[in-house]
């Protein structure tokens, strides 16, 4: 079996050569739920099916959106994954963040991801959305075990800050301007896919988690292993309050989502002319 390194530089080598891709992204962006819209903003678009790109996780889903999408938003060269891969889908979590990897080898140096979230803390509504502060690794997964290959990052990555502060304040100043109201809190991952018991909503909140969700935190703790600066966003779709739970069903978690999608979409754009 080859190593990360060989498999992610025969990546590059296809999109560069064989799919004649001649981008430099600075930019990389997971549309995660509530972002997919921004998708439609890309420019010069030059799109690569997941199921062309040699090494890529190969996609179960019928009718799944698959692509990697090169172009330009707002005047910024950017690397959009429309559609991710989550771990409750059966992939291994190094297969989850290997995308990340990739597009961290074709020069982006900033990750933007979002999600849809349950909002556990009381002030939270479904249709808020949340800067992502901090996060807590509750998945029982971890993408980098394995050997470490340190041209890659380092064995023992810090995570003292992996959602970068000065992503952060760019993103409260843009929100301030743009009249859209933000929060900013700790993000908790499970595997899902079941939504969670009143229990493990009053533990998650006990632990200092404002908002839970499935994703995310692989593709973070990769991002971070590989020298991104990072930001990431969950809309709320739900609230998850134990003494106060109702049952939800997963088409309303989407509609919120999709409803909110509009201002995200809306925030992130205008974000992306001052990332530095
Ligand atoms: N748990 C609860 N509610 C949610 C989730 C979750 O993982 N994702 C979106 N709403």
């Amino acid at each position: 079996m080859k190593d990360l390194r060989q498999r992610i530089e025969e990546t590059v080598n296809y999109l560069r050569t064989g799919a004649d891709v001649d981008s430099r992204p600075e930019i990389a962006i997971i549309l995660g739920t509530g972002l997919s819209a921004l998708g439609d903003k890309i420019e010069d678009k030059k799109a690569v099916a997941y199921g062309e790109i040699p090494n890529f996780p190969v996609s179960t889903v019928p009718g799944h959106k698959g692509e990697l999408v090169f172009g330009k938003i707002a005047g910024r060269d950017v690397v959009v994954m429309e559609g991710r891969f989550h771990y409750y889908e059966g992939y291994s979590p190094q297969e989850i963040t290997y995308p990340v990897r990739v597009m961290r080898a074709l020069g982006a140096k900033f990750l933007i991801i979002s999600n849809a979230a349950g909002g556990m803390n009381p002030y939270f509504n479904p249709g808020d959305l949340m800067i992502i502060e901090d996060h807590i690794n509750l998945m029982g997964i971890n993408p980098l075990i394995g050997p470490n290959d340190e041209t890659l990052g380092p064995r023992f990555p810090d995570m003292c800050e992996p959602y970068d502060k000065a992503l952060i304040a760019i993103a409260e100043q843009t929100a301030l301007e743009q009249k859209i109201k933000v929060h900013k809190g700790v993000y908790v991952a499970l595997t899902g896919p079941n939504l969670e018991t009143r229990a493990e909503y009053r533990f998650l909140r006990t632990i200092g988690a404002d908002a839970v969700g499935m994703s995310t935190v692989p593709e973070v703790i990769a991002g971070v292993h590989a020298g991104f600066r990072i930001f990431g966003i969950s809309v709320i779709t739900d609230k998850c309050l134990p003494d106060a739970l109702k049952p939800v069903d997963f088409k309303e978690i989407l509609e919120t989502a999709n409803r909110t999608e509009p201002v995200l979409t809306r925030l992130i754009y205008n974000m992306i002319p001052r990332i530095r």
